[in-house]
């Protein structure tokens, strides 16, 4: 079937996945409220078309984040990208980088950062998450500098890891070894079977040389979530801040309140979201406080958005609403497990095109206009 949107390569990659693996990237926390709210929501905004404007030539160059990018969003860190494609990481970044965009690597990635490093040459940031023993933290942001990246996130919505339903079902959260069970129900899907095999037995990259964390990228995982430290504070920000030289991007802001905490504690900017919908469930949809965040911090901090982006409109209304860009995370997942860095490459081409054809119909020829017009392009109310 041809992937013509994000909904295609969801379908795509619940064919070729095992189910175990699609439900893990689906799904989101206990009743999935917070997940169907982050669709739902931006259909409370609508566009106000501007016709017999010239657009014949249109831009979509952004700037966000320190740099100039080829369009308006990036690829955000997602887990365990090698496990739905071999060599995953690689392979979106990859696409990324074709497309004049950054990715975010994940903490728990299969590639650790020097081999992604190598295998690049575009702008790469590191997405962090704190553990309980400082040392890993010391050594992980030693990775990152060494990696030269400029760009730190810290994830900051994650202290407990929440209960994703579909995974207790499944066994995926208990889950350390492959039992014969689960091993049947892997090889129904021989193609990502096949996929895996050719990659050989994945491990966390950013671990591989603390044999205390195990082996196998199941241990590993189990391991490193076990030491998430759940004492995680404005301190440990403070003292993050220290010790990072480059940019620092606190990634799980919801409240105007953390917002302004953030632009105390000397972040650089922020990331409005709710984890898709995979942490606390009943949370706000992004787009929904999106608007009283940016007046919170008047300026004073970037601010980016993410959670539920599927279309080109998402991402303009995110605009025009005073992100300054918005970081891609399932759309780009299900790119990659339905066909590899092709995929990624069809869905950044795709969001991209969207995009260009929204701006245009709205009378607009770029996304610096856009950012200028501000929330004067849209109209608040329910889609009829
Ligand atoms: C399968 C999966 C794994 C994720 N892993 C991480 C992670 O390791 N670190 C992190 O900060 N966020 C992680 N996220 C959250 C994403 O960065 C992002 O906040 C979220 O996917 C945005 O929502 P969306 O998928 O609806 O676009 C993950 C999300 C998914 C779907």
């Amino acid at each position: 079937m041809k992937i013509v949107n994000v909904e295609d390569a969801r379908r795509a990659a619940r064919r070729r996945l095992p189910r175990i693996m699609f439900d893990y990237i689906d799904g989101g926390a206990f009743g999935e409220e917070t997940l169907r709210a982050n669709r739902r929501d931006f259909g409370q905004w609508t566009l106000r078309p501007r016709v017999l404007v010239d657009v014949s030539q249109r831009d979509l160059t952004t700037r966000f984040l320190g740099g100039e990018h080829a369009l308006p969003f990036m690829l955000g860190p997602v887990g365990f990208l090698g496990l739905y494609a071999g060599r995953g990481e690689i392979a979106a970044a990859r696409a990324a980088h074709e497309a004049g965009v950054p990715l975010c690597l994940s903490t728990f990635s299969i590639a650790s950062l020097a081999e992604l490093r190598a295998a690049t040459a575009s702008p790469l940031h590191f997405q962090l998450y704190v553990l309980s023993d400082r040392a890993i933290m010391d050594e992980l942001i030693d990775q990152a500098l060494a990696a030269g990246i400029e760009t730190l996130h810290l994830t900051v919505d994650t202290a407990i890891t929440s209960v994703r339903e579909r995974d207790v079902r499944n066994g995926f959260r208990a889950l350390t070894k492959v039992s014969p069970g689960l091993a049947l129900r892997l090889l129904a899907k021989p193609g990502w079977c096949l996929d895996m095999l050719r990659t050989g037995a994945p491990r966390m990259g950013a671990m591989a040389h603390r044999p205390e964390f195990g082996t196998s990228v199941l241990e590993q995982a189990a391991n490193v979530s076990r030491r998430i430290d759940t004492r995680l504070s404005w301190a440990d920000v403070d003292w993050l801040r220290r010790r990072w030289p480059g940019r620092l991007v606190l990634k799980g802001i919801l409240g105007a309140e953390d917002a302004v905490r953030s632009r105390e504690a000397g972040a650089d900017a922020i990331i409005v979201s709710n984890h898709g919908g995979r942490q606390l469930d009943g949370a706000p949809s992004t787009i929904a406080v999106l608007p009283e965040i940016v007046e919170a911090v008047d300026g004073g901090i970037e601010v980016l958005i993410d959670s539920g982006f599927r279309r080109g409109a998402d991402i303009v209304k995110a605009l025009a609403l005073g992100a300054s860009g918005v970081l891609l995370g399932r759309a780009y997942a299900y790119g990659l497990a339905a066909a590899g860095e092709a995929g990624v490459a069809r869905i950044i081409r795709h969001l991209a095109e969207e995009v260009d054809i929204t701006l245009g119909l709205m009378g607009l020829r770029s996304v610096g206009e856009l950012k200028e017009k501000g929330s004067g392009v849209l109209r608040r109310g329910l889609r009829e």
